[in-house]
């Protein structure tokens, strides 16, 4: 976690190393310059690269490469916070929900309409409906919602016991993550959490293309006090096999 993926001697030893994702590696450059040329802010851009993963596949575009990953990492997140106390009745929002990975078990788990997903990308909010069908969920009347920003104005004050975003903030801009801060502590019921993962670096903050994100914690954990917010790092997250990092934000008393 120490490595600057962006520097060119990293880029380097890791074409020499692994010389089969070359050719994938030069599309996602093109992508990358073609969509940063045609957007107009992050969002756009990422909203743009969601399109484009969705189209080829759903589970790919959330980050997994096998149906069983797919599952598999969605039960990562569904018994972790089941064991940090999720109850039936609490009301949950998902921030960046995707195509319901780990939404499907929180839909499943909840009372009937608790569960609210947002997510920037209409495609894979879309392929989001594939699931509830499959899954037969479709009576649990789940929200999911498109959002053009993080700060959340149409949703109630003091709403939701928790707020969950996987794998989002790993994706995102220190500006996207700080509107969040400045907006979420609103909809958080007083004594409600935040969980969200990011791309932990011990070493220089950088970025690969526009898609990856990579934070020193107390950057993360500053910026949350900024906006009255408290922010601890989760260590039991660090024993599950995944590569991000955990930060619970609470709400200050
Ligand atoms: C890697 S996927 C993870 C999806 C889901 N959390 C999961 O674990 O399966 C990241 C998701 O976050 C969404 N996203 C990225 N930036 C966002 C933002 N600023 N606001 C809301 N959603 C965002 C993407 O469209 C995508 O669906």
């Amino acid at each position: 976690m120490k490595h600057n993926r962006s520097s060119l001697a990293h880029q380097a030893r890791y074409a020499l190393r692994n010389p089969q994702k070359i050719a994938p590696h030069l599309r996602r450059l093109a992508r990358d310059t073609w969509l940063r040329l045609s957007t107009r802010d992050h969002v756009a851009y990422y909203r743009a690269v969601m399109k484009s993963d969705t189209a080829r596949s759903p589970e790919g575009a959330v980050g997994s490469h096998s149906h069983e990953r797919w599952l598999a990492l969605g039960r990562m997140q569904f018994d972790y916070l089941l064991e940090h106390g999720l109850k039936p009745e609490f009301r949950m929002l998902e921030i960046g929900c995707g195509n319901l990975r780990a939404g499907h078990l929180f839909i499943d788990y909840l009372h009937t309409g608790n569960y609210y997903g947002i997510d920037i990308s209409p495609d894979i909010l879309i392929a989001a409906q594939g699931t509830l069908v499959e899954h037969g969920l479709r009576d649990k009347l789940p929200h999911l919602t498109p959002v053009r920003d993080l700060r959340l104005a149409f949703l109630p004050d003091e709403h939701f016991d928790v707020v969950h975003a996987h794998s989002v903030f790993s994706h995102s801009p220190l500006s996207v993550i700080e509107e969040c801060f400045a907006h979420v502590g609103r909809v958080m019921r007083p004594d409600g959490w935040f969980d969200f993962t990011f791309d932990r670096t011990e070493g220089k903050e950088h970025h690969v293309l526009r898609e990856d994100f990579y934070y020193r914690t107390e950057t993360l954990v500053a910026l949350a006090n900024r906006y009255g917010l408290d922010a601890r790092f989760m260590d039991d997250w660090e024993k599950l096999p995944h590569k991000q990092s955990k930060i619970r934000i609470t709400r200050r008393a």
